[in-house]
């Protein structure tokens, strides 16, 4: 593919992979899984899936999309040509697809509390507060759905606009500015009266709570986190230039990932004891706690609320905005590079399906709240089927495929630059180990326990 774009650097292929997985899995999701899934026991887990099941497979994706620069479709054909494997390129045209309908939905919800920031604030009256009606909102029809349009609409502006100009511009600006937003949210909310209990609650691990759906949400947290198992990684790799260092990639972007949910975890989870909201709360939390630290935060002053919400809620929908546009460019990719077609049509294309999917899943809250799919809404079918179903046996899919169809030469080749990288060949031996035999067979009980 000779006028194929690349990143500009590695520097910045490691911002836009990190712009995929930090996202609203981050903020929106980490904290209410760690609520709902037992606090500080839950992040333990989740710290060790990282990085022995987590990074086996971001390095499979990795490897992948570097040796071959090609859309997912095109780099399993390449690699196992005439096999069923091309059909894992397929997957990981289909599982953003599904992911995306869903999270443009949320992405939508956020851009509504940016809208009721900027016009209506966050205040507290009699101890209640007020300004924020989570609930009634998202179970409304038409609300949820043109927030939901926007979002996908900016989608496809950075998009169409092209690796360079659109992806890799917007990451550079929007992630510093998320990490600079989170931290200072962090700071008032351990400063709130009645946060240690939330620190307790994030640092004091109680093994009792812990079973296996509790251990398989931790494990699908932290790929769904790190957007694996569905081609996105796979993707932004193939735009690595060949002579850089991919383990820095890797290794930067877990890093990256896992600081940023850890930050939301404890800009999050003090509050919700200080606002005395119910830590299992579920997927309203976020979006239910932090108005309340919006309206503290102002010492009584409205307009000083509103402009840290108006920043915060900026903050989530970069972070959605950036994870969204990976899963974008998966599907756009194999559509202009397979399909022939030009990228402003396959954006479209793309828009205009995940919209019509999302419709659903936004209106499984409200009107269509009756409709139950295994016994679980539009929306929740989605979030669980990808999370648990379609990540976990794509990233099992990815590992086994590189540990075992690649060729041990051809992984070393990617993983240490053939040898140009010395402290990468050094650790070679154990990595090749662990994709192997640890991560199939880690992965491979997780994704049976769905079926327990
Ligand atoms: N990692 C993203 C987040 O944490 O919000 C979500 C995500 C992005 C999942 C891209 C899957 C994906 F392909």
């Amino acid at each position: 593919m000779a006028n194929r774009e690349t990143f500009g650097s590695n520097k910045v292929a490691i911002l836009a992979m990190a712009g995929s997985a930090i996202g609203l899995g981050n903020i929106w999701r980490f904290p209410y899984m760690v609520g709902q899934n037992g606090g500080a026991a839950f992040i333990i887990i989740y710290i060790i899936s990282c990085f022995l099941l987590a990074v086996p497979i971001l390095m499979s994706e990795t490897i992948i999309g570097h040796r071959t620069h090609q859309n997912t479709f095109g780099a399993m054909k390449t690699l196992a040509p005439g096999t069923k494997w091309s059909l894992l390129g397929l997957l990981a045209v289909v599982s953003p697809f599904i992911i995306m309908s869903y999270y443009s939905v949320v992405g939508g919800w956020s851009i509504d509390f940016l809208y009721k920031s900027v016009f209506e604030g966050f205040k507290i009256a009699d101890g209640q507060l007020q300004g924020t009606s989570f609930g009634s909102f998202i179970s409304s029809t038409w609300g949820p759905i043109i927030c939901h349009t926007i979002f996908s609409l900016l989608c496809v502006v950075i998009v169409s606009a092209g690796v360079k100009s659109g992806i890799e511009k917007f990451n550079k600006i929007c992630m510093p500015v998320l990490f600079i937003l989170i931290i200072f949210i962090l700071i008032f909310s351990v400063s709130l009266p009645g946060a240690s209990a939330g620190i307790d609650y994030m640092l004091k691990p109680d093994f009792s709570k812990i079973t296996g759906p509790i251990v398989a949400s931790a494990v699908g947290q932290s790929f769904f986190s790190l957007s694996l198992g569905v081609g996105t990684i796979l993707i932004y790799s193939s735009y690595i230039k060949s002579k850089e260092n991919i383990l820095n990639s890797g290794i930067g972007t877990t890093a990256f990932d896992l600081m940023f949910a850890l930050l939301a975890g404890f800009a999050v989870m003090p509050a919700v004891f200080a606002a005395g909201i119910e830590p299992g709360a579920g997927p309203g939390l976020i979006f239910e706690t932090l108005p309340f630290i919006f309206a503290k935060m102002g010492f009584g002053i409205p307009w000083i609320s509103s402009v840290v919400a108006i920043f915060f809620f900026l903050a989530v929908v970069f972070a959605a905005l950036t994870s969204a546009i990976s899963m974008y460019e998966a599907i756009v990719a194999y559509f202009v590079e397979e399909k022939n077609m030009s990228r402003r049509k396959a954006t479209l294309l793309v828009f205009f399906g995940t919209w019509f999917l999302g419709l659903f899943c936004s209106l499984s809250f409200g009107p269509l709240s009756h409709i139950k799919i295994m016994n679980l809404s539009i929306f929740d079918f989605c979030d669980k089927f990808t999370s648990n179903f379609l990540m976990t046996i794509g990233g099992l899919l990815f590992v086994i495929f590189a540990g075992w169809k690649m060729k041990k030469q051809e992984v070393w080749e990617e993983f240490t630059g053939s040898g140009k990288y010395k402290f990468n060949c050094k650790i070679f031996n154990a990595f090749y180990f662990i994709l192997k035999f640890i991560a199939p067979i880690g992965v491979g009980v997780v994704f049976l326990s769905n079926f327990i």
